[in-house]
């Protein structure tokens, strides 16, 4: 296995680069706790004062890897912090005080989206396209984003994401206030890269205050809780397995055969 989380620390900005382009940088475990620690660790460095999330390749992420949560669903591995419930990644994105910039291309799938929400300043090139499948899972949200993505975009473009999987394109996310702007895929890196510079040239603590100003981190954290309840639950039944095992075999799942109504 390579170096799925590439970081590096420069000029007051910590990049964390996701590293798995083969597999469309869909976020394992390892991946999880690798970012998490990376974020906890920043909040007691003082030489970081913003982090830039990025990816390497032609896609953000893919979301989490379709094989650990097909893992857990069959019961061949028991369920792991890293599976939602206390996922390092979101609780640290939760905890963050440092600001946080993102720079996206391609397909940002899932967590690739809802992380976005924790984010401060978003990029995105103009060949992104965001969506949040969890219903075509048979999952439900998580990262707090029943509550975030409803108070972002409204409720019914939420819940049209969520329940119909519809996609998000890069002048949508702009025009709905998920991105700050669209820019030429060419020209994304820099763009970031410049406006995490320019977050790490303020005054830090009136930095880290106004972040905090603007977040309710106990509603964050409680929606995420009730979230992961509702998760494991979903990741047990017929309906998700069917999901997981249709994307191993390339093939479109069939609901019809599967689960009850409630
Ligand atoms: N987990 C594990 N592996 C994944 C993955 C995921 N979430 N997404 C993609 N991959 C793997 C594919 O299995 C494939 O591996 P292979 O080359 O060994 O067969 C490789 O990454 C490339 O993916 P592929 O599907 O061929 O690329 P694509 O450009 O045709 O489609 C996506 C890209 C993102 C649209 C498609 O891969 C996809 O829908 N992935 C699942 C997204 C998802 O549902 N995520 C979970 C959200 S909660």
């Amino acid at each position: 296995m390579g170096n799925h989380v590439l970081i590096e620390k420069s000029g007051g900005v910590l990049t964390l680069t996701l590293n798995r382009p083969d597999k469309k940088n869909a976020l394992t475990r390892s991946m999880y706790r690798s970012l998490g620690e990376a974020i906890d660790q920043a909040e007691h460095d003082p030489e970081v004062r913003c982090i830039l999330i990025q990816a390497a390749g032609e896609s953000f992420t893919a979301g989490n890897d379709l094989a650990d949560f097909a893992a857990v669903s069959s019961g061949a591995r028991s369920a792991d912090p890293a599976d939602v419930a206390g996922n390092p990644l979101l609780a640290a994105l939760a905890r963050a005080k440092t600001p946080i910039v993102a720079a996206v291309q391609g397909r940002a799938v899932g967590v690739g989206l809802t992380l976005l929400l924790h984010c401060d300043l978003v990029f995105v090139a103009d060949d992104t396209v965001l969506t949040t499948p969890f219903v075509n899972l048979a999952l439900v949200p998580e990262a707090a984003s029943s509550l975030l993505l409803p108070a972002r975009i409204g409720h019914v473009r939420a819940f049209a994401m969520f329940v119909l999987g519809e996609a998000v394109d890069a002048s949508t996310a702009v025009a709905w206030g998920i991105a700050n702007a669209a820019v030429p895929a060419a020209e994304l890196g820099a763009r970031a890269r410049t406006a995490a510079e320019a977050i790490a040239s303020r005054p830090a603590a009136a930095v880290v205050r106004t972040k905090a100003l603007m977040r309710d981190e106990p509603s964050l954290v409680a929606q995420m809780e009730q979230e992961a309840v509702h998760f494991l639950a979903q990741l047990a039944t017929p309906e998700a397995r069917e999901a997981f095992a249709a994307f191993a075999e390339k093939r479109a799942p069939d609901f019809g055969k599967v689960g009850p109504k409630s």
